[in-house]
């Protein structure tokens, strides 16, 4: 399966929202996506001398619930490509007194400056859909989970029933960038967000994606009718 290369003609579109992206996600997702954060954080809670990377970590929300339902031992590491988010990150997790227990680093998940297998966990909120290069990103993840170690991904989709699809899809590819003009922000910026959902494949789809780079057990679960997906993996053995 072949899947287009995202294009930002824009440039990191995260820069210039950095300041209003917690604002902007609670007004777009109409205040679900705490609570689509919280429920997969409880489903992975990270255990004593285990490390759990937070892919596309951003302002640092997931990484905050994860640590939350975590052991004190377990280490978190939040890798971001935008300094800009991560500046919000460190002004929270510090406030939160977490600065111990979550590590943020600047770092692009195409090309993760981690060794091999030196993860037991990678999950993600919202980042693959703006990756450049899904399929890199996928490979990567892989590379660094060790074996026996877990995939997690929740991420905007495709809602399976046609017309929820519809509405979903009127929704998201209209409204997202009217709610960033009526936060006084740039609008253009905006308007990257409904077409990374255009090109992003659907659940099934991205299940198969997953497969292809040697994920195993790949299974999904839609959220608020698919228009959120959970997806989690295991890796197993040496690459196929
Ligand atoms: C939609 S935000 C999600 C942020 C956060 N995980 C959340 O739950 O709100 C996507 C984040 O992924 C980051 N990102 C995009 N491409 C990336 C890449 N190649 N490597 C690392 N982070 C990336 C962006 O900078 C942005 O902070």
């Amino acid at each position: 399966m072949g899947v287009s290369k995202q294009v930002l003609p824009l440039g990191n579109p995260f820069r210039s929202i950095a300041g209003i992206y917690d604002a902007m996600s609670i007004l777009i997702s109409f205040g679900l996506i705490g609570m689509w954060r919280k429920r997969v954080a409880r489903m992975l809670a990270v255990g004593t001398g285990e490390v759990a990377l937070d892919l596309g970590t951003g302002t640092a929300d997931f990484a905050i619930e994860l640590t939350r339902v975590s052991a004190v031992g377990a280490r978190i590491i939040g890798i971001d490509l935008t300094p800009e988010m991560l500046v919000q990150a460190r002004r929270k997790v510090y406030l939160q007194g977490l600065g111990t227990r979550i590590e943020l680093r600047v770092g692009n998940g195409e090309q993760l400056d981690l060794p091999d297998n030196s993860v037991d966990l990678c999950c993600s909120s919202f980042l693959v859909r703006t990756l450049t290069d899904l399929e890199q990103g996928l490979q990567e993840m892989w590379r660094v989970v060790r074996p026996g170690g877990r995939l997690v991904c929740l991420e905007v989709s495709h809602p399976p029933q046609p017309i929820l699809r519809a509405l979903f899809h009127g929704y998201f590819y209209n409204c997202a960038p009217l709610f960033g003009a009526l936060l006084g922000q740039n609008l253009s910026a905006y308007q990257y967000f409904p077409q990374s959902l255009r090109a992003f494949p659907d659940a099934p789809q991205l299940k198969a994606l997953m497969e292809k780079y040697g994920w195993k057990d790949v299974r999904f679960h839609y959220l608020t009718g698919g228009v959120v997906a959970l997806h989690i993996a295991t890796k197993k053995g040496s690459a196929t």
